[in-house]
C-alpha cells in the first residue's frame, strides 16, 4: 500500500491517497468572493481553501466563500470541472475567529488577544452569537451539498475559532462551552449534529491540530482533550479527520509556550487507535514519509500544502518519479497563476 493505493475517504471513493490541503490563495474578488477557475490540479481528493461563513468570520482578502447561491453556482462549475478529472472535491467551512484584521471585534470565546500581534481585539461570543455561527454552518452545508462537493470539511485547526473553543489559553468560559474538555468541545459537536442533517457523515471531516500553538492558542493537556473529542467524533459516525503535526518553533517561541512535541512526541500514532475513521496525515510531511505512514497503516491519506503551491501536477511527478520543485514563498499569498496553476 502506498500513495497511489486507491482508498475511501469515509464514503468518498478516491483514485489515489494524495491530497490537497485547504490553502487560502487570496486570488478572488474581494466584494463578491467568487472562487476563480485556477484553483486546478489533480488529486485523489482537493480541500479548497477555508470557505468564511459570512462577512463576519474573514480573515483575509481574496478569500473566495459559499454562503450565496452566486458563490454555489461558480463552485458547482468548479465541482463538475475536478470531477470529470476523477477528483473528488471537499468544502471547507472556516471561521477566523479572533485572527483577522477585517473584522472590528471579532468574535472568539473570550475577549482575550492574540500576544505580540497586531490582531484586533476580540469579543467574547455570547450565547445567542454562539446559536448564530451553528445554524451559519448549516446554511452553509446546504449550499455546499446543492453545488455537488463530495464532501465537507469543518477547520477545527490552526487557531482560528473552533480551534480557539478547544484550548483553554484561549478559552476562559464560565457557561457550558468553557471550562471542561466536554465543554470546550460543544461547540464543534453541536456543529457536527446539525451538518448531519445535511450531509452523510461518513462524508464529513474535521481538521484538528491537537499540539499547534498558532496564534497563541495551547492546551496543556492535549491528550485529553483529543481522546474525548475524538470518541465524540467517532459516536457520531464522522469519515473522516485530517491531522495537522506542527513543528514550527516560532509558534511556541512567539508565545511562550514549551515546545509542541513536548505533549506529543507522534500526533499521528496518538490519535489512530482513538478514531475508527480514516486519517489524513497533514503538516511538512514528504511523500516519502507519506509512502511511510501509508504503508504502516498509521494514516490512511496525505495532504500536501505548500508542495502543489510549486507542484500542481504533484500527482503525475511523483508517478513519473521527476524532480520536484522547490516550494517559492513568495507566490502563497500573491496575485497571478504562478503558484497556482503552474
Ligand atoms: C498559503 C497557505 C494558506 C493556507 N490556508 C489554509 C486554509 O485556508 N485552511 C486550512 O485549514 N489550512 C490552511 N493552510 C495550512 C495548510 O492546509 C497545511 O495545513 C499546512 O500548509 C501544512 O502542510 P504542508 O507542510 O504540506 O504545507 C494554509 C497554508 C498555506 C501555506
Amino acid at each position: 500500500m502506498n500513495l497511489f493505493t486507491p482508498f475511501t475517504l469515509g464514503s468518498i471513493q478516491c483514485q489515489n491517497r494524495i491530497g490537497m490541503a485547504a490553502m487560502s490563495r487570496q486570488r478572488c474578488d474581494n466584494k463578491e468572493m467568487i472562487p476563480t477557475a485556477m484553483m486546478k490540479c489533480t488529486a485523489g481528493f482537493i480541500i479548497t481553501e477555508g470557505l468564511p461563513l459570512n462577512l463576519d468570520s474573514i480573515a483575509q482578502e481574496g478569500s473566495s466563500a459559499i454562503f450565496n447561491i452566486k458563490q454555489a453556482e461558480a463552485w458547482a462549475q468548479i465541482v463538475s470541472e475536478l470531477h470529470e478529472k476523477g477528483c473528488k472535491i471537499i468544502a471547507q467551512l472556516w471561521h477566523c475567529g479572533r485572527v483577522t484584521n477585517y473584522v472590528n471585534n471579532p468574535l472568539a470565546p473570550s475577549a482575550i488577544k492574540i500576544k505580540n500581534s497586531k490582531y484586533n481585539q476580540p469579543k467574547e461570543m455570547s450565547l445567542d452569537e454562539i446559536q448564530l455561527v451553528i445554524k451559519q454552518y448549516l446554511e452553509c452545508s446546504k449550499l455546499i451539498q446543492s453545488a455537488g462537493f463530495d464532501g465537507i470539511e469543518i477547520q477545527a485547526s490552526s487557531g482560528y475559532l473552533l480551534d480557539s473553543f478547544l484550548k483553554s489559553s484561549a478559552n476562559k468560559r464560565k457557561d457550558q462551552y468553557g471550562g471542561s474538555f466536554e465543554n470546550r468541545c460543544r461547540i464543534i459537536l453541536e456543529i457536527v449534529d446539525q451538518l448531519k442533517t445535511v450531509f452523510d457523515p461518513q462524508r464529513m471531516g474535521v481538521k484538528i491540530s491537537p499540539i499547534t500553538r498558532q496564534y497563541d492558542t495551547y492546551d496543556p493537556n492535549p491528550k485529553e482533550l483529543y481522546k474525548y473529542l475524538l470518541e465524540q467524533l467517532d459516536l457520531r459516525n464522522v469519515g473522516f479527520i485530517e491531522i495537522r503535526d506542527d513543528d514550527y518553533p516560532e509558534n511556541w517561541l512567539d508565545f511562550g509556550y514549551p515546545s509542541s512535541k513536548s505533549d506529543i512526541a507522534n500526533v499521528f500514532q496518538f490519535c489512530r487507535p482513538l478514531f475508527k475513521g480514516q486519517i489524513i496525515g497533514n503538516g511538512k510531511v514528504t511523500p516519502e514519509m507519506g509512502n511511510e505512514l501509508i504503508q504502516k497503516q498509521i494514516c490512511d491519506g496525505i495532504s500536501f500544502g505548500r508542495l502543489f503551491t510549486s507542484n500542481p501536477d504533484l500527482v503525475d511527478k511523483l508517478k513519473t518519479g521527476q524532480k520536484l520543485n522547490e516550494v517559492d514563498n513568495s507566490t502563497l499569498l500573491s496575485q497571478g497563476p504562478k503558484g497556482y496553476i503552474y
